[in-house]
């Protein structure tokens, strides 16, 4: 029966025509379903005469078995087709270069700062700290710096709104009064007391910002209080602890004489080098002096019978020097060409 071949190449067309599942099934229906070309014909079987019956029923279960073979194949093509669209929409390039790790590193002036704190722990300095937003009291008053006092206009205070009873801290000085009282506290009950010797350092904040000044700056705060405590003692600490700092003999050293409500004598401390990228240039890195007696009595402790020196480092200026940097304000931009070359 030749329309026989003809139904069995319509659907194999209908069936390569379905670009998915369910078209595919649709054009299935239409051969194979109830009312499908193919079914009417085995319907019409029943009205042929008996002896054509047979041989004309084989020829239709001939086409259907090829209509069936060719929907099967169908169904399998489109299964692979939408398994490799699949693939490749997940597709890894692995010739792609890699993101990489990169390997972080401590800030340098986070360097400088451990590189300190060992330096004086191993001279018997224990490390100590206090708050950022500080009272005014710790800040000014107990240092020496009562309200009106001209010292105050020096430090450019951020105050905060509302309040006028605390401010963020223009220095790391306020931990002398509380270091002072917590020690005097500590060992109230034994009649005499040992050493206070500690570095406290942290931020510190002021309305201040060029080449050498910022508006947030670290600073480094050293108190030794005990029973002879002399100016000697502190010009041998401070020279000591830059010779080990700097490791190098291309450096100068002075001090000079300075005024600080909190210190009497008071001096100033600069260095410059001989060599490098800050030859020549004198930079300031630090206050310092015998602690005032009226500092003494606010921390609690006797200025009949101890005495003390205390002294403020510019951390950030201390990094400076190390490294040979000329602008301080590199330390806060966050810029990696320039953080990268500390790793
Ligand atoms: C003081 O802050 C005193 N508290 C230091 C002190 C402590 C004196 C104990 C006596 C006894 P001064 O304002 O000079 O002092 O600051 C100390 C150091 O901080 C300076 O020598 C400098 O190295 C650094 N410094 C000051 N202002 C800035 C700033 N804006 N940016 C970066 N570093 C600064
Ligand atoms: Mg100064």
């Amino acid at each position: 029966m030749e329309n026989l071949d003809q139904l069995v190449q319509d659907a194999v067309s209908a069936f390569a025509n379905a670009s998915d599942g369910a078209q595919l099934e649709q054009a299935k229906a239409g051969f194979l379903g109830k009312s499908g070309s193919l079914t009417e014909r085995l319907k019409g079987l029943g009205k042929l005469p008996a002896d054509e019956r047979k041989q004309v029923g084989a020829e239709i279960n001939r086409a259907k078995t090829a209509i069936e073979t060719a929907l099967e194949a169908r169904r399998e093509a489109l299964r692979e087709a939408h398994l490799f669209e699949q693939l490749a929409a997940e597709a890894l390039d692995v010739t792609l270069p890699g993101r990489g790790l990169h390997q972080g590193g401590l800030h340098p002036v986070s360097r400088t700062l451990e590189r300190i704190e060992a330096l004086f722990r191993s001279v018997g300095f224990i490390v100590a700290d206090g708050p950022e937003i500080e009272t005014d009291w710790h800040n000014f008053t107990a240092l020496n710096t009562p309200e009106n006092h001209p010292a105050r206009s020096m430090h450019d205070t951020f105050y905060i709104e509302g309040r006028d009873d605390v401010l963020l801290r223009t220095h790391t000085s306020p931990v002398q009064i509380r270091s002072m009282l917590a020690h005097v506290e500590r060992h109230a009950s034994e009649g005499t007391m040992p050493d206070i010797r500690l570095i406290a350092p942290g931020r510190v904040y002021r309305v201040d910002s060029d080449a050498t000044h910022s508006p947030m700056f670290h600073q480094i705060e050293g108190l030794w209080v005990g029973e002879d405590v002399s100016f000697a003692d502190l010009k041998g600490v401070i020279a000591d602890f830059l010779r080990k700092f700097f490791e190098s003999d291309d450096l100068q050293v002075r001090f000079r004489p300075s005024f600080f409500p909190f210190t009497e004598p008071s001096a100033e401390i600069d260095v410059a080098f001989m060599g490098g990228a800050l030859k020549g240039r004198w930079l300031e890195i630090a206050g310092c002096g015998l602690v005032h007696p009226n500092v003494m009595r606010f921390g609690g402790v006797d200025p009949e019978r101890y005495s003390g020196f205390a002294f403020g480092m510019g951390l950030d200026r201390l990094t400076m020097l190390r490294y040979g940097i000329n602008d301080l304000r590199l330390f806060f931009e966050g810029d990696l060409r320039f953080l990268s070359q500390f790793r």
